[in-house]
């Protein structure tokens, strides 16, 4: 079974979100259940900064886009039973400032997309399945079926498309059919690719792909719904038992507090108390928080965008600082948000921290020290913030909507059960009072808390049975 994976994103090359995670470890977790995985992804600058000496070069060929050829060269790297290729472009890909976000991402991503068909030819490396992930890559499955039917190696191909967030669509002017994407106009004409007077990738890759998945269950069923369905929930409809919802798991080998190395101390389920200790010292110490060993910490590592329920926080702030307890954010994103919460730190100095970047060896510090997670999202596909969070015995604090819903399992008051705390609402003073319920059990029910804590160090965050469903998905398109 050959699956070849392709995205925008793959830990450890180039990550933004947690797309990157899961396409830096499912394909782990599918080796070990005896697949092979290919992953391809642009070969970004970062990526050849920090990793460029350690490729091969495989080949090179054109590519047509805007009425002219590009070559593309491609570049190649084994790692962990895992083969990875880099589809080089300087022009599209090695630029400064971040990988998303400019004017011509449409093109440069139909360039993409146009490069990972012809990789397949260029390098005779023929998978059973492509495995698309996110808008980066939805116009691939339409590639295959409109303009690659007439070669039986194309032919015999199976795709999947992953949603692993409804709300980036990739919706372009129509124009670029022809100059990007060399399809025929017969496609919005017909309304395949057609969506809001132009073209969306998303639509396109729901309508196209054999299988469609989402990242957890309970926003399989959500995205059905006019309130999370970005107004695609009819389209989704139309592909009725053709569409999976399965909960991501993390890389438990990245994400191990034994053996992690930005840890202060690390530490397992028998020392945990001892570890939480320490990182916390260290953590107030490097971010400057008043060192008391005994205030709750509580963490947010997240981008700053309007999903995440950050307004909430900031609206909620003037009861926050009235806790008992401080509060580290890590994040970027949009610029407001960003002042704002500088703003707050400046004015609650020892109390309030918000570092204002994206820092990995950071982060796992933050996970590893803080007592409690907050993630108020106003939707959430599936989260892999919380699910890292429970790995370092931290409790998430979250909102009840997509995957949160069905990895976090609330505390209960009367038998201790649960593995953090939840709310229900997206409102402020739902989201105070859980934060609340959870002061209140580790200051004043310690023992509650501790077995909190033991729930979360023993719930299964890893691939192991996501990664059977997924075997089990590409086991149902029939091609074995
Ligand atoms: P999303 O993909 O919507 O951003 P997830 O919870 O699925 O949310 O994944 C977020 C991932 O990105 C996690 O691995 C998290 O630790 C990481 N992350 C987010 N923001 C930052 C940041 N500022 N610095 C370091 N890591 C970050
Ligand atoms: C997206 C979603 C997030 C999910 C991640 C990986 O970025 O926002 O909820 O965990 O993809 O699937």
């Amino acid at each position: 079974m050959e699956i070849c994976f392709v995205a925008s994103e793959c830990s450890p090359f180039i990550k933004v979100g947690g797309l990157a995670d899961v396409v830096g470890s499912l394909p782990q977790a599918l080796t070990r259940n005896g697949a092979h995985c290919c992953v391809v992804v642009p070969l970004y600058k970062k990526i050849n900064d920090n990793y460029g000496h350690q490729l091969t070069y495989l080949g090179e060929y054109p590519v047509d886009i805007n009425y002219t050829q590009r070559i593309v060269k491609v570049m190649g790297m084994d790692k962990d039973g895992v083969t990875y290729f880099f589809i080089q472009h300087a022009g599209y890909f090695e630029r400064e400032g971040g990988i998303y976000g400019f004017m011509d991402d449409g093109e440069r991503f139909a360039f993409f997309q146009k490069a990972v068909m012809e990789l397949f030819r260029a390098i005779n490396y023929w998978p059973d399945v492509i495995h698309c992930h996110d808008w980066h890559t939805g116009m691939i499955p339409c590639m295959l079926k409109e303009n690659y039917w007439y070669d039986s190696r194309y032919n015999r191909m199976k795709t999947v498309y992953t949603i692993h967030n409804l709300a980036y669509q990739g919706n372009f002017p129509k124009s670029m059919l022809d100059s990007c994407l060399g399809l025929s106009f017969r496609l919005f004409d017909n309304g395949n690719v057609r969506f809001d007077g132009g073209i969306s990738f998303m639509k396109t890759g729901i309508v196209y792909a054999d299988k469609v998945t989402t990242v957890s269950p309970n926003y399989a069923r959500e995205i059905l719904t006019s309130e999370y369905g970005e107004h695609l929930d009819q389209v989704l409809m139309m592909r009725g038992s053709d569409l999976w919802g399965i909960v991501n798991g993390i890389d438990t080998s990245v994400w191990n507090p034994t053996t992690d190395n930005h840890l202060a101390y690390n530490f397992d389920r028998e020392n945990w108390q001892e570890g939480k200790a320490a990182n916390k010292a260290a953590l107030q110490k490097q971010l400057g928080l008043d060192e008391d060993p005994h205030c709750f910490v509580l963490g947010m590592v997240t981008r700053l965008v309007d999903q995440k329920g950050i307004e909430l926080v900031i609206q909620q702030m003037d009861e926050i600082v009235k806790m008992p307890m401080q509060l580290v954010i890590l994040g970027n994103g949009n610029a407001e948000y960003e002042r704002i919460l500088t703003d707050c730190e400046n004015g609650n100095k020892g109390k309030i921290c918000f570092y204002n970047g994206y820092n990995e060896p950071l982060s796992h510090l933050i996970y590893g020290a803080c007592d409690g997670f907050l993630m108020p999202s106003k939707f959430e596909p599936c989260g892999i913030s919380q699910l890292i969070s429970m790995r370092y015995g931290t409790l998430p604090i979250v909102r009840e909507t997509g995957g949160l819903k069905d990895t976090v399992n609330p505390y209960n008051m009367f038998n201790g059960d649960g593995n953090g705390f939840s709310f229900y609402q997206y409102d402020g003073l739902d989201m105070k009072e859980a934060i609340w319920r959870a002061l209140a059990v580790y200051y004043d029910v310690p023992q509650h808390w501790t077995n909190l804590v033991y729930h979360a160090l023993d719930t299964d965050v890893s691939w192991d049975h996501s990664a059977g469903i997924y075997m089990d998905l590409y086991h149902n398109l029939g091609v074995w």
